[in-house]
């Protein structure tokens, strides 16, 4: 079983990577962002209580997100592992992740640190709002996003240093060149 985290800010390429990756390796691709804004189309209960959150670029509780993400996984069938893109972002979800894997027997393989400087993540993201009016890619909101990226989701890199499973991505350059760097790492954890 392959299970990767795709870690990184605001607009480092977690969802560009991720298609990647699961075009290479055949894994479920768990998006929570993704995964929120299908319930917000579909005007759910929870897609409500999403908005709000989303809007400001806070963080959903993590009792709802751990909710959330686990029975994503109990509806996985025939998996040959998974890729989390955008979860954990806590302290408390990458424990939960822990958790919830150990008691299906299996362990995060790898977390791929995509690493992009501020001003570059800033021209992707008004660039991407530009082009597909996704709501939460404005200048406030990107900021907003940012500032809780660096308070709540960094301690999260330490706590996969800590389980020796954090590898560092250089994810400024062409989207391939990328691609190659991920599979060197993932090849050399997935034997
Ligand atoms: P989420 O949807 O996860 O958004 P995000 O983390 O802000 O990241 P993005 O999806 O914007 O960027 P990305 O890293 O996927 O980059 P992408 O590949 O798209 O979360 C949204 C919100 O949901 C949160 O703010 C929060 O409210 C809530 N939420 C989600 N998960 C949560 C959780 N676990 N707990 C609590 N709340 C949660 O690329 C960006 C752009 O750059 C694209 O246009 C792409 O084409 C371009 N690009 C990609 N790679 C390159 C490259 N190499 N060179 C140039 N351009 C590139
Ligand atoms: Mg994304």
């Amino acid at each position: 079983m392959l299970n990767i985290v795709i870690f990184g800010a605001p607009g480092s390429g977690k969802g560009t990577q991720s298609e990647y990756i699961v075009r290479k390796y055949g894994l479920h691709h768990v998006s929570t962002g993704d995964v929120l804004r299908a319930e917000l189309k579909d005007g759910t209960e929870l897609g409500k209580i999403a908005k709000g959150y989303m809007d400001e670029g806070k963080l959903l509780p993590d009792d709802l997100i751990v909710h959330m993400l686990a029975s994503k996984l109990d509806g996985l069938k025939d998996s040959k592992g998974v890729i989390f893109d955008g979860f954990p972002r806590t302290i408390a979800q990458a424990d939960a992740l822990k958790k919830m894997l150990t008691t299906r027997g299996q362990d995060v393989s790898v977390m791929l640190n995509l690493e992009v400087p501020e001003d570059e993540l800033m021209t992707r993201l008004i660039k991407r709002g530009r082009e597909t009016g996704r709501t939460d890619d404005n200048e406030e909101t990107i900021k907003n996003r940012l500032t809780v990226y660096h308070s709540q989701t960094t301690p999260v890199i330490d706590w996969y240093k800590r389980e020796g499973k954090h590898r560092h991505i250089d994810g400024i350059g062409t989207k391939e060149r990328i691609f190659r760097d991920i599979c060197e790492v993932v090849d050399a954890v997935n034997d």
